[in-house]
């Protein structure tokens, strides 16, 4: 359940987004090692569509948190230095991620699975440590109340949720987030209106209905 202390909220809506992250990262690996490789270059526009989705997400979710929520949390006083060292040592990776989908889309004959998987699993650490560290430390509820008032973190929220609509991309962007969230923590789903909910989103997931066929859960 979301919780109601604004502070508390701001680092519950994190671990959701970040959960979603490490879903789709893990579904990645297992489908990559599991399914036939000559059947996943049968599929492979839309299977890399949906390896792509995950560069994207990440691009975005940091592109928002490094333009609207790190600069205001500095300001008040947060340390975010650490967090952004972090983002630059994983867009290494994200940029390897991205010259290989390019040369495979180019030249799908190149396609391997076991590179893919090489070039996924060598983000790991750098990934994980950041995820955690965001959450746990960064958004730590007792160290954010000694900074930021409800006001302060409500303000950010809305920031950060309008920005994420101009920065990143909501078509992708939001299906993505809930085809990677289990259907029981679907409720209230990132706090969007309800015919952004009910119908944008439809009309989004249908949009790419191709490439969230490799996501492990539906859009409700
Ligand atoms: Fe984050
Ligand atoms: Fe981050």
């Amino acid at each position: 359940m979301t919780p109601k202390d604004p502070h508390e909220e701001m680092q519950y809506g994190m671990e959701r987004i970040h959960n979603a992250i490490r879903v789709a990262y893990e579904q990645i690996i297992a489908v990559a090692r599991e399914r036939d490789e000559a059947e996943l270059k049968r599929d492979l526009s839309a299977w890399l569509g949906y390896v792509g989705a995950w560069v994207e997400l990440l691009s975005h979710h940091h592109d928002v948190e490094e333009k609207a929520i790190f600069p205001r949390l500095k300001e008040k006083g947060c340390y975010v230095e650490s967090e952004i060292e972090q983002h630059r040592a994983l867009h290494r990776h994200l940029d390897a991620m991205e010259a290989a989908l390019a040369a495979w889309k180019a030249n799908p004959a190149t396609y391997s699975s076991a590179r893919l998987v090489s070039l996924f699993e060598a983000a790991d650490k750098d990934l994980f440590e950041h995820l955690d560290d965001e959450v746990n430390k960064l958004l730590d509820p007792v160290s954010l109340r000694k900074h930021l008032s409800a006001q302060d973190v409500k303000h950010i929220n809305d920031v950060a949720r309008k920005e994420a609509g101009s920065i990143g991309n909501p078509t992708l962007d939001l299906p993505f987030l809930a085809v990677h969230t289990p259907s029981g923590e679907h409720k209230n789903f990132l706090g969007l209106p309800l015919p952004v909910r009910y119908i944008l989103l439809p009309v989004w997931y249908w949009q790419r209905s191709q490439i969230w066929k490799y996501a492990p859960y539906g859009l409700f």
